[in-house]
């Protein structure tokens, strides 16, 4: 392996030092390029870029790779439990059982979110999108928890943690108009949010243990996937030392988009959609494929998957044992297979790779559990939280840390002079 990149520019060579990781992926380091050459490189959509080293998740998206600090993700969403995954997201290690304790609880403790900020939800719209009112909530956040010191960092952590799913679960409480349902301290993480979002104080509810397991794998598969938009947005804002409920909730925003978090939303939508036009997939995917039409197959292609997104290999026998044991007869679901084995089979997808992505299946199984589609991308944010806060964690952590600020290629007009109003066209 060299262990430098040789760069001929302007009949310059320049050296530029090899980085190999621990999964000897290769990095060419260009921190001098400017310096030396005055130039700097160009990447549209950072496809080829690296903006840090990373010890929290490594992805191989030719071998369809997921591994959370070096446990693959197959293990974990079988084995595990989401505060374990979201422990050894952020401190790097599982816990044991004291650790695990100590953080089961304080997560239970720090569930409530602060009577004056339930204020806050009379201010929106009936129909806001629960996405406004996340983002909007867990900035408000730093207003009620300061950051004073170090020592507060593990304890706002928990506290983004804890009260994320509250805020959550409020918010959709607030969009069918019903009350608000207090956390319960005898129930698990992800029981605790079912019964804050399905509970109603006219009759007692069970959480059914299929929804549970169900939530703990989805929350499990979405806890982080490196340098994702929304991650790599939490980086950017954390870089500039932003406290940690302002970083997450850029995340949020970022995570929103129809290409990235929202397309879980987006893909019930198409799947209605088809089934609405009488199940005429040929249409959709021919529809996918005319460069004149802006339809996509939402829940299809990956940036760095290109092959199988093991997420998707994992939620797609989920989908079908969930709706099983519901009960549960989705229509969206004979779509969703029928228009994977077309598409899989079609050469415009074979030849770009495009195969189903994590959110062609979770939300088939978020509305089998009864969250409506809205909610779709809070889920998965509530899943990312972990991920996000590790990343801001390791960011804020490294001795070397700058304030994240990427160079251009200016295309602009070159150098004018002003012309007065009177002398316009
Ligand atoms: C997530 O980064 C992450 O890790 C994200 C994520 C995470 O956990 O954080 O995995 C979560 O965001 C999953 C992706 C969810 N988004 C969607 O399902 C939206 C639909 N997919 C696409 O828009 C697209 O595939 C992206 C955004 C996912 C990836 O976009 P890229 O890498 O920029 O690829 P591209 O848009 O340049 O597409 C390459 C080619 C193009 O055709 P050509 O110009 O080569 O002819 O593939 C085509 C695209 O038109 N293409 C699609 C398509 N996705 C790509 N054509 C039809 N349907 C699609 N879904």
């Amino acid at each position: 392996m060299d262990d430098a990149a040789k760069l001929s520019l302007n009949g310059q060579e320049y050296s530029l030092p090899v980085v190999v990781g621990s999964e000897n992926e290769v990095g060419v380091d260009i921190s001098r390029l400017r310096g030396e050459s005055g130039a700097i490189t160009l990447d549209s959509g950072y496809a080829n870029t690296g903006s840090c080293t990373s010890s929290i998740t490594f992805i191989d998206g030719e071998k369809g790779i997921l591994r959370y600090r070096g446990y693959p993700i197959e293990q974990l969403a079988e084995k595990a439990r989401f505060p374990e995954v979201a422990y050894l997201l952020i401190y790097g290690e599982l816990p044991n059982a004291a650790q695990l304790e100590g953080f089961r609880q304080a997560l239970t403790y720090h569930s409530m979110i602060h009577e004056d900020m339930k204020k806050f939800f009379e201010g929106f719209r009936h129909n806001a999108h629960p996405m406004a009112i996340l983002s909007a909530m867990v900035t408000s956040m730093s207003s009620y928890y300061p950051e004073t010191d170090e020592d507060d960092e593990d304890l706002n952590i928990v506290r983004l943690l804890a009260k994320t799913k509250t805020i959550a679960a409020y918010a959709y409480k607030k969009a069918i108009g019903q009350p608000f349902v207090y956390p319960q301290n005898s129930l698990s993480y992800c029981a605790n949010f079912l019964n804050m979002m399905f509970s109603v104080p006219a009759e007692p509810y069970e959480v059914d243990p299929i929804l549970e397991d169900a939530l703990n794998v989805l929350l499990i598969l979405h806890a982080d996937h490196e340098q994702n938009c929304s991650t790599s947005t939490v980086r950017m804002v954390g870089s500039s030392q932003a406290n940690l409920y302002a970083s997450i909730s850029a995340g949020i925003c970022a995570l929103w988009g129809p290409l990235h978090g929202g397309a879980n939303q987006k893909v019930i939508e198409m799947l209605s959609m088809i089934q609405a036009d009488g199940g005429d997939i040929d249409k959709y995917v021919n529809k996918a494929k005319d460069k004149d039409d802006p339809f996509r197959l939402f829940g299809f292609g990956h940036r760095v998957y290109k092959n199988f997104d093991p997420r998707a290999t994992i939620l797609r026998k989920a989908a079908t044992s969930v709706l099983d044991r519901l009960g549960v007869d989705d229509p969206t679901l004979d779509i969703a297979r029928q228009l994977e084995e077309i598409a899989l089979k079609d050469e415009y997808f074979v030849e770009r790779n495009l195969y189903p992505n994590v959110d062609f299946y979770s939300g088939i199984i978020y509305r089998a559990m009864g969250i409506p589609t809205d909610m779709f991308t809070v889920m998965f944010a509530l899943g990312r939280l972990p991920g996000w806060i590790g990343h801001w964690k390791e960011l804020r952590q490294d001795p070397k840390g700058r304030i994240n600020r990427p160079r251009q290629i200016y295309t602009g007009a070159v150098e004018r002079d002003f012309v007065p109003l009177d002398q316009r066209g």
